[in-house]
């Protein structure tokens, strides 16, 4: 490969490869970043084995354990990326593939980079053994990138069950900055969304990947940063036998000037390339909040009539609709119908929920088994233990061994007849705990956190495909997996089990930096919040909810009539914007390191969803409102059937933020007077 150069577009960015010589890629931003200071280029691709002393990209050993010298470069030109088995993003320009080859080791790895409409760009690896003797991948990370110099901002999402993705900001002067997850999910823990920045540099990334993930920023001796994005490498030992290929998952890259552009360019690009194109998201009633596993034949007929009365379109059984399941101690893997409790069968619950115009919706936690259950005793083989040991049992339940293709087959057939009796049309596919104990015949221990990734999306891609209207709510434990990974099969995901305003301000604030407003699912629940105690009037738990998708998840039976035509009202409300909601551009005015008073803006050609929260009356100055026409004329619609008209410039300047004791909320609908 001799001395060259392409230049790769996407909407506004580029991205510039110099190829300087076959041994390595320098890359940049056109003509502002073509760095050769010492042994500090931002490789491409880097491996141990040059002069390069920062932490590689990958890592491949013979045999022996002898890691392989530097790839060079042999060709570069347009070809698709034929991984199965892992979630693609779809709808790109162009796809080109730099190949590079090791002859020591015999190792050709491929670096597909795609580029779109929009402003991004996807990277992955194609690792393939092209000599006789196994080879062992150690770390294989999907992307890195090199900024100029250090003293960025990175902006990662770390939590815990109930808090999920609550924004937090570091500055990185030196050494590494580690975001990861090593419990087999991408975790509640540190979610794979990460934003570094400074000046009015910013750039997103995220990863197509639900499993174990790691996200390194880290400062050279030199003084640049660099950022590696992959699969985590924790205990990663995969044996690559001659002619055997290893995908590494898709990395999304955004860049723009600040973080509120690079929100924007995330989210659009997540619902045009990620997401399944919906044109209405149904409004669900589901039981869970309400009255957990107490739903027999009285009290679900009793609630899917107020479901239905007050207009929500799906009612969803959550847990404990079959076989024995009255709480969490068994069940799990026994997912038929407990009719006795139910009051009937699938047809009469269907004829039912119809009547009302309803449908049904269940949930399942398929990956999942309860020690005690039907399953257990009949697949025993089935389970993810280690030999000799107990294994620990976490919610009283055990996980599948996803690595095990029978057990795999087993639970898609499962899914699959469980959809076809039923005759479902949503279904919530949970997922409770996470990995522990892990020992399974199918494969090395090295392998196994990312055969059982490859496992899960086995099951929910091939349920994807053969039922294509059935629209899938993402969970685990709350938003335990909300990943581009899983997205790219469900159409929404339980952001939280938390649904106190509160703390959903921040989880929901956090999680729309990386993912659309339609992938955030929101219900309307009780007060005091059955979570953290906390009350709210209903109009509070309402308005956060609004922000994505609207559900309803209080007990109706146990409601005022007040608040029953409150929630019929806040329907009707969602119903007619849940376009503008579901496709809108939406910000965050202000820092949202700011954890006192917020402002979020919703916008969709003429009309605008404007959301003000304020702690205490603590902020008394208005948020400014840059989005609006300073010549136009507005309309503002409050919940109370008020309506004000003010002037662009006004708007621009502000409303009143909302004032008293605790949090408290305003929102107002925003529509543009055509002249
Ligand atoms: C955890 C989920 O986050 C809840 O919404 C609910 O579905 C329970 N599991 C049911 O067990």
């Amino acid at each position: 490969m001799s001395k060259a150069s392409i230049s790769l577009q996407s909407g506004d960015i580029t991205l510039d490869l110099s190829f300087a010589d076959e041994s390595h890629v320098i890359y940049g931003e056109k003509k502002e970043f073509y760095i050769d200071v010492n042994h500090d280029n931002p490789f491409l691709l880097s491996t141990f084995g040059s002069l390069d002393y920062r932490d590689p990209m990958v890592l491949i050993t013979d045999e022996n354990g002898y890691a392989s010298r530097r790839f060079l470069v042999k060709k570069v030109e347009d070809e698709e990326n034929d991984c199965k088995g892992l979630p693609l993003s779809f709808g790109h320009n162009r796809s080109v593939c730099i190949t590079y080859i090791d002859d020591l080791n015999e190792i050709e790895i491929k670096q597909f980079i795609k580029t779109f409409d929009e402003s991004a760009f996807s990277f992955s690896l194609k690792i393939t053994n092209i000599g006789k003797k196994a080879s062992f991948i150690k770390r294989a990370y999907s992307m890195e990138y090199g900024l100029e110099g250090k003293g960025y901002d990175i902006y990662s999402f770390p939590g815990h069950w109930g808090r999920e993705r609550n924004i937090q900001k570091t500055n990185l002067e030196t050494g590494e900055f580690i975001n990861q997850s090593i419990c087999g999910i991408c975790s509640s823990f540190a979610n794979p969304l990460i934003v570094v920045g400074k000046g009015s540099s910013f750039y997103g990334f995220n990863i197509l990947y639900s499993g174990n993930h790691k996200e390194s920023v880290s400062v050279s001796y030199v003084g640049n940063t660099k950022v590696m994005i992959g699969m985590n490498d924790f205990l990663l030992d995969w044996k690559l036998s001659p002619s055997e290929s290893f995908f590494t998952p898709e990395v999304i890259m955004t860049k723009g000037n600040n973080i509120d552009e690079i929100q924007q360019r995330l989210s659009s690009f997540v619902r045009k390339h990620i997401m399944k194109k919906r044109d209405i998201r149904p409004i669900v009633y589901n039981t869970w909040e309400g009255s957990g596993y107490d739903i027999g034949e009285a009290k679900w007929k009793n609630l899917a009539k107020l479901a239905s009365e007050v207009g929500c379109e799906v009612f969803l059984f959550d847990d404990g609709w079959f076989l024995n399941r009255n709480s969490d101690t068994t069940s799990l893997g026994d997912f038929v119908l407990d009719e006795a409790k139910i009051g009937g069968d699938f047809e009469h619950i269907n004829e039912y929920l119809n009547n009302l115009d309803l449908k049904l919706g269940l949930w399942i936690e398929p990956e999942m088994i309860s020690p005690v259950s039907l399953l257990a005793k009949s697949h025993p083989e089935f389970i993810l233990r280690r030999k000799e040991v107990e294994p620990i049992q976490s919610r009283n339940q055990l996980l599948l061994d996803l690595a095990n293709h029978k057990c795999v087959e087993y639970v898609k057939n499962m899914i699959v007849s469980l959809i076809e009796k039923s005759k479902c049309s949503y279904i919530k596919w949970d997922f409770n705990r996470l990995l522990t104990d892990i020992e399974s015949e199918s494969c090395r221990g090295g392998e196994y956190f990312h055969r059982f990734i490859l496992g899960y999306y086995e099951i929910i891609s091939s349920i994807r495909d053969m039922y294509p209207d059935l629209y899938i709510e993402g969970c685990a434990s709350g938003g335990a997996r909300f990943d581009l990974g899983t997205l790219r099969y469900v159409d929404c995901i339980w952001t939280s089990d938390n649904t106190s305003p509160r703390s959903r301000l921040l989880i929901q604030e956090g999680t729309s930096i990386g993912y659309p407003l339609c992938s955030i699912s929101n219900h309307y629940s009780a007060s005091p919040n059955v979570t953290t105690h906390e009350e709210y009037p209903c109009k509070t738990r309402a308005e956060v909810a609004f922000f994505g998708v609207y559900g309803v998840e209080v007990d109706l039976s146990k409601i005022s009539l007040e608040e029953t035509e409150y929630i019929a009202k806040t329907i009707s409300f969602y119903k007619k914007h849940r376009q503008m909601i579901g496709d809108g551009t939406f910000h965050i005015i202000g820092d949202p390191m700011n954890r006192v008073s917020r402002c979020w803006l919703l916008q969709k050609d003429d009309e605008s969803l404007l959301l003000t929260s304020n702690e205490d009356g603590h902020k008394t100055i208005p948020y400014r409102l840059p989005y609006f026409d300073a010549k136009a004329k507005y309309i503002l619609e409050y919940w109370d059937g008020r309506t004000v008209d003010i002037k662009g410039s006004d708007l621009i300047n502000g409303l009143a933020l909302p004032n008293g004791k605790g949090l408290k909320t305003q929102m107002v609908y925003i529509r543009r007077i055509k002249e």
